[in-house]
């Protein structure tokens, strides 16, 4: 019941007792006319006031008239107010529910969400509950049809149904979980997002321009130094003044799905100083992708504590040049990770990584410090192209342990985030040594990610996560049972076109991904 309803019940509760009271005075007392009749004056008054006038004012003053007659205190005002309030509850009740039958008949979300609220205030509880079949079978059949189109149309109704299944929300609608899941996978299990960041001032200094157009929201295209245009298109595109909120805005939707129990991925790629950092970590002031989730995730916590039980766990884990580090250790050097393999209870072997620190977290803050620490323990250097630029690839895992209380079923979800290390030319990032063995590790790792994301275009029975450790290591976040969302960041600049269409081409193969996506169940 939601906080306006328990008001105008305990309104309708404090109406009715007026009447009971009156009646235990009077048994005691005998009957007292007088005070009858300021008790209905009282009554007649809270009626006045009340809105919207639903069946329980109306019920509660007739209530009150009948008790009023008991004690033979005049009632021909009250019984001309309760006619008067009657009529004016079947005209509101009328109105609300054609507005809602119109809107329905024509699907439209916002003037469907507009007369469930007109009916949500009068208690219409019957309407409600005809408008959300209805609402279910539009959203069932536009679902099926949404599943034959074209891509493009696709995302087109994705973003009608969204609207619908947000009305369900609105109204706790527990089929809400199930399309909301449904919708990701419609929106496709790979979702690939292009960021463009803006020039940076060592761009600018050497006098470069702005190679790269959004053309609409879905195509990003670059122009050559030798003018050839090439033209992209993925799930979205952020501009070069978008900000970390928009971006999460559009990146939200997975934390619900972690808490239906789906693995959650999302990573980032693109050359050195393309901002896959800055998109996924920001600074303070600027928070990105990882804090708001950590956020995210404590507001569903707060929404969903009546009815689930929530553990949630983290982990921080970093490849760098083709060792796993734990990077929650407390002692100085962080200790190396080995793969250990194990059967599930049907047979599958899967990998797990021995002696991965998972630390206990209860609230926002908590998790703040697992990511603060892990960040700090990161390994980074200042190359050419990014005085901060990250040498490995960083997964951030948040573990979500979830029971419903009704029934005691329970399940698993996951989030993780990638931050890869940068993608880059060794000549240009200007690295030898150490840092260039690094760089071909970092190269080592991306091929096989990419070759990973190629067997499942091309679908293929084999899929080689064995090649890499990164693979490894992402292995439940790429096809079967995960919900993926890949970025590619990108520098604006011409003198980085190269890199970028090269970037550009990498996430493009990785957009044809279609995964069959199942929930975690336990058993
Ligand atoms: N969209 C943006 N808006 C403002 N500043 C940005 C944006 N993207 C990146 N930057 C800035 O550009 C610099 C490089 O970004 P970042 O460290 O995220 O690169 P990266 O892709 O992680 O590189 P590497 O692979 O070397 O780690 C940072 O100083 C960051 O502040
Ligand atoms: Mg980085």
């Amino acid at each position: 019941m939601d906080s306006q309803m328990v008001k105008r019940a305990s309104f309708v509760v404090a109406l009715a007792g007026t009447a009971d009271q009156k009646r235990t005075s009077a048994e005691k007392t005998g009957p007292d006319e007088k005070h009858a009749t300021k008790m209905l004056r009282d009554g007649m008054n809270r009626a006045r006031q009340a809105e919207p006038k639903t069946h329980l004012v109306l019920e509660a003053l007739e209530n009150a008239i009948a008790e009023a007659q008991v004690f033979h205190a005049e009632t021909i005002e009250a019984e001309a107010l309760l006619k008067e309030l009657t009529a004016e509850n079947e005209r509101l009740t009328k109105a609300a529910q054609e507005t809602l039958d119109k809107a329905l008949q024509d699907k439209d979300p916002a003037s469907i969400k507009a007369g469930m609220e007109q009916c949500r205030q009068l208690l219409l509880n019957d309407s409600m509950s005809r408008a959300l079949s209805v609402i279910h079978g539009i959203v069932s059949e536009d679902m099926a049809a949404a599943r034959q189109q074209e891509r493009e149309q696709r995302l087109q109704s994705v973003a009608k149904l969204e609207a619908f299944i947000n009305v369900l929300r609105a109204n706790e609608d527990t089929r809400m979980r199930r399309f909301h899941n449904e919708l990701q996978d419609l929106k496709g299990a790979l979702r690939v997002f292009c960021r463009v960041r803006p020039l940076n001032s060592r761009e600018t200094k050497k006098g470069d321009h702005i190679a790269v157009d959004i053309p609409d929201a879905f195509t990003v295209s670059l122009t050559r130094s030798d003018n050839e245009k090439q033209v992209f298109n993925y799930d979205a595109i952020f501009g070069p003044t978008s900000t970390q909120s928009d971006v999460f805005s559009e990146v939200k939707s997975l934390v619900q799905s972690a808490f239906d129990g789906y693995n959650t991925t999302i990573f980032s790629y693109g050359q050195t100083g393309a901002g896959k950092t800055w998109t996924l970590y920001g600074s303070e002031s600027e928070p990105g992708i990882s804090p708001r989730t950590c956020e995210e995730v404590f507001r569903f916590v707060a929404r969903d504590r009546e009815r689930l039980d929530i553990a949630i766990r983290a982990s921080m884990v970093e490849l760098y040049n083709n060792e796993l580090f734990d990077l929650l250790t407390s002692t100085k050097a962080a200790p190396k990770l080995e793969f250990k393999t194990y059967r599930h209870a049907d047979g599958q072997a899967a990998q797990r990584l021995e002696g991965i620190i998972e630390t206990k977290v209860s609230n926002f803050e908590d998790l703040a410090k697992v990511v603060m620490t892990g960040l700090g323990n990161r390994k980074v250097r200042g190359t050419d192209m990014n005085a901060q630029s990250s040498r490995s690839h960083l997964l951030f895992t948040i573990y979500l342990d979830i029971t419903e209380r009704a029934s005691g079923s329970s399940r698993g979800g996951k989030i993780t985030i990638v931050d890869l290390a940068g993608s880059e030319r060794l000549g240009k990032s200007g690295v030898t040594g150490d840092a260039q063995k690094e760089a071909i590790e970092i190269n080592k790792s991306l091929t096989a990610l990419a070759d990973v994301m190629m067997a499942f275009t091309l679908k293929a029975k084999l899929i080689p996560y064995r090649n890499s450790k990164l693979t490894q290591l992402m292995q439940d976040s790429l096809g079967g049972t995960a919900k993926t969302l890949m970025f590619v960041n990108i520098s604006p600049a011409n003198s980085n076109a190269e890199e970028t269409i090269s970037s550009l081409k990498y996430a493009s193969r990785a957009r044809s991904i279609e995964n069959d996506v199942q929930v975690h169940r336990k058993k």
